[in-house]
């Protein structure tokens, strides 16, 4: 093993922080110049960049240098994996959710992954471990009979190997009979000016814990597409398959790049799709697809669109359009729309239940978003994922409601004395039905020092989410949203600790939102016609 010699000469594995192979160069990039070799130290060495430059051609067999490569991976792997176990604790935090899916420390984006295979829900999350920052990610494995209790299973994929180097980027995954395959971007940087690679990858597992990286399965990017081009989504479409990768065009307009194939390895790139939209953004990113009702639908997360509110200040934003496909593998989009008009909703990945329901989650967070109070506590954490909702498409109408299962969750009914327009809950957990009339108003995690809040302005017939007065340290602080044909407004809220999650007259809109405030604003206070439906503590 060729490759093994120069990483002995580099100081062993444990010296070794990644190894990249761009063009017809091998890089190895080192710890300790000190456990070099002397036959090493002779070696084309960039200070900088801490990085050995030996040449490809040492190793003459492509198919040899390809194998090689992943045993060093492997290796890599293994050393990554020993020391992101101390990471793996939850740190404790006042902050911390109680039954939403959160990171031990470090940070969470987007969820990965997300499937039923074999008797179980899986899912994945995108984690650096070691700081709150957006820097080289690996996923989270979480398993579960009922998507209410999540197991940790282990940390599957890690930055370690020439094509994920700088990131396991977000990908989804597929239940191809014992096998669960799991489709992500490799994200590389290469040289000083970190210039971006991406590369679609597989990885795979027969025991639905264990899995092996396959490699790369797309190493060029389509035509006309910048190196912003990532998030596989993979499904099955008549005799063969199709793939679709959030994109931006090289003169900086977002599209979805469609691919198809015959056997999930070899891919051909069909187009770019989504033109009818014009100049929709910068960039689009997480791409998904299901049918409801016999209509198709395809998510995107759209950055640098206008933004209807002049509240909504953030690049990001998330939504849903209608998709047509025809018998060339092209898409046509149309009626995009927000999924979610709260703060905090981003990358969501859906799969269908055995019995055939359409269940969603996302992050709840946003990119730019992470100086938060959370990141404070011990190693510190940031970011949490969504609850579940289920999604239908009625009356030509797109519905989302709560996952029916999280009324297992309920524990205790939360008694309201009557005429009483204060109350403390004693805690942060817990599910309010509540019926509104204009003009009213409700706050929620309330204190002597904050609350949030949701006011039913009578004029306008604007629902406004206002968390203008919490411990929120970056982001928007009010949402808008016009129900100008609701003579009353119902809210079916999730609170956990640091967020809120509104669904809205059942299922017309949600709301979801992180929400931190101190530890005593357990307090809800109602002016206006409020009536208290059935709600329970969790
Ligand atoms: C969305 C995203 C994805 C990317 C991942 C990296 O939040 O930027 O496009 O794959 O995060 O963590």
């Amino acid at each position: 093993m060729l490759l093994f010699s120069i990483i002995n000469a580099c100081g062993g594995i444990h010296n070794v922080l990644r190894i990249l192979a761009p063009d017809t160069r091998i890089l190895v990039e080192i710890k300790d110049t000190s456990l070099l070799s002397s036959q090493a130290k002779k070696q084309n060495y960039n200070k900088a960049l801490k990085q050995l430059t030996y040449d490809k051609a040492m190793i003459k067999d492509n198919e040899q240098l390809a194998s090689e490569l992943l045993e060093v991976g492997k290796k890599i792997a293994e050393q990554q994996k020993l020391s992101i176990a101390s990471c793996t604790s939850p740190v404790e935090c006042e902050y911390r959710p109680s039954w939403h899916i959160s990171p031990p420390q470090g940070l969470l984006n987007d969820p990965n992954g997300f499937i039923y295979h074999q008797g179980q829900y899986h899912l994945f999350y995108q984690w650096y471990p070691y700081d709150c920052v957006h820097k080289d990610k690996y996923w989270v494995h979480l398993t579960s009979k009922d998507l209410i209790q999540w197991d940790w299973q282990s940390v599957p994929l890690t930055p370690s190997d020439w094509f994920d180097s700088h990131g396991v980027f977000s990908g989804h995954a597929l239940s191809q009979n014992d096998q669960l395959m799991v489709f992500y971007t490799g994200n590389v940087r290469i040289g000083e000016q970190r210039d971006r690679q991406t590369m679609q990858c597989v990885a795979s597992s027969t025991d639905g814990i264990h899995f092996t990286k396959q490699g790369p399965v797309i190493t060029e990017l389509p035509p006309g597409v910048t190196p912003h081009c990532r998030d596989p989504k993979v499904f099955r479409h008549d005799d063969h398959w199709l793939m679709l990768l959030g994109a931006q065009r090289e003169d900086e307009v977002g599209r979805l790049a469609v691919y198809r194939s015959e056997d999930l390895k070899s891919w051909d790139f069909v187009g770019l799709s989504g033109d009818e939209l014009g100049d929709f953004g910068y960039m689009w990113e997480c791409p998904d697809f299901f049918t409801l009702n016999n209509q198709d639908f395809i998510v995107i997360g759209p950055q640098g669109i206008k933004s209807s509110s002049k509240y909504h200040t953030v690049p990001h934003h998330n939504g849903i359009v209608k998709a047509q496909l025809d018998a060339q593998d092209k898409f046509t989009l149309s009626e995009f729309q927000h999924l979610d008009v709260g703060f905090d909703f981003y990358a969501p990945q859906s799969l269908q239940t055995p019995d055939g329901r359409r269940v969603m989650t996302a992050w709840m967070g946003l990119p730019d978003e992470i100086n938060q109070p959370s990141i404070d506590s011990g190693d510190g954490w940031v970011h949490q994922l969504t609850t579940f909702r289920e999604l239908y498409f009625e009356q030509g109408k797109l519905l989302q409601r709560p996952l029916s299962e999280l009324k297992a969750l309920r524990r205790e009914q939360i008694i309201v004395p009557k005429d009483t327009h204060c109350f403390d809950l004693q805690s942060k957990s817990f599910e309010l039905n509540v019926l509104l009339t204009w003009g009213s108003r409700i706050r929620l995690h309330e204190s002597s020092t904050g609350y949030c809040e949701i006011r039913l302005e009578e004029q306008s017939r604007t629902l406004y989410l206002d968390r203008s007065n919490t411990l929120m340290r970056e982001g928007d602080t009010l949402r808008e949203l016009a129900l100008p044909n609701s003579a009353s407004i119902h809210l079916q809220i999730f609170s956990d600790t640091s967020s809120l999650e509104i669904f809205i007259n059942d299922g017309e809109a949600v709301m979801s939102s992180r929400v931190f405030t101190d530890k005593t604003a357990t307090k809800m206070s109602f002016t206006g016609d409020v009536e208290i439906q059935n709600s329970w503590l969790f």
